[in-house]
């Protein structure tokens, strides 16, 4: 699927948000100004977030309780050992919430097996070209409508 600007991936962001159940993760690969902090800025906008989505490249983890599903918003940029996930409380969120997790290769192989597993690829006209790995989880709810 083509995503030709970025008022394209919020509006794709905002169709995720409607497919969302609780303990869903969605894994966000791609390089440095993907757009994978867009898409999830437009799921928090779907799922009726007002104000700042900051990139939790720093923090790694920003939580969003008080929405409905929870979203937990994860960067794992910084994490160059699979080890220290550990220490970063992700077996909390549960089957209430929902991950959204960037940079999930730097996790190590497969640590969100059932995922859904969205990739983002820059193409030489600055549109974005997104695959999916649709997990039996999604069948039903892939592609979005
Ligand atoms: N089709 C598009 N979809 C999303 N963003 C786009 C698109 N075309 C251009 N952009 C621009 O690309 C940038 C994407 O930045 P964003 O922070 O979302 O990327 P990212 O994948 O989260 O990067 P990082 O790996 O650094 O976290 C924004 O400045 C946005 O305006
Ligand atoms: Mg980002």
């Amino acid at each position: 699927m083509r995503i030709k600007h970025e008022k394209a991936m919020l509006d794709f962001g905002r169709k995720l948000a409607d497919a969302l159940r609780p303990g869903d993760v969605v894994t966000l690969s791609g390089p440095l100004s993907a757009g994978k902090t867009t898409m999830v800025r437009g799921v928090l906008s779907g799922l009726g977030h007002r104000g700042d989505v900051p990139s939790p490249s720093f923090a790694i983890v920003q939580p969003y309780e008080d929405l409905n599903p929870p979203v937990w918003h994860v960067d794992l940029y910084r994490i160059d050992d699979p080890s220290d996930l550990e220490e970063l409380g992700l077996d909390d969120v549960g089957a209430e919430g929902v991950m959204l997790v960037e940079w999930p290769e730097h996790a190590g192989r497969r640590v969100w097996p059932r995922a859904l597993a969205l990739s983002l690829e820059v193409l030489d006209d600055g549109a974005r070209a997104l695959t999916a790995e649709v997990p039996a989880a999604w069948e039903g709810r892939w592609p979005l409508r």
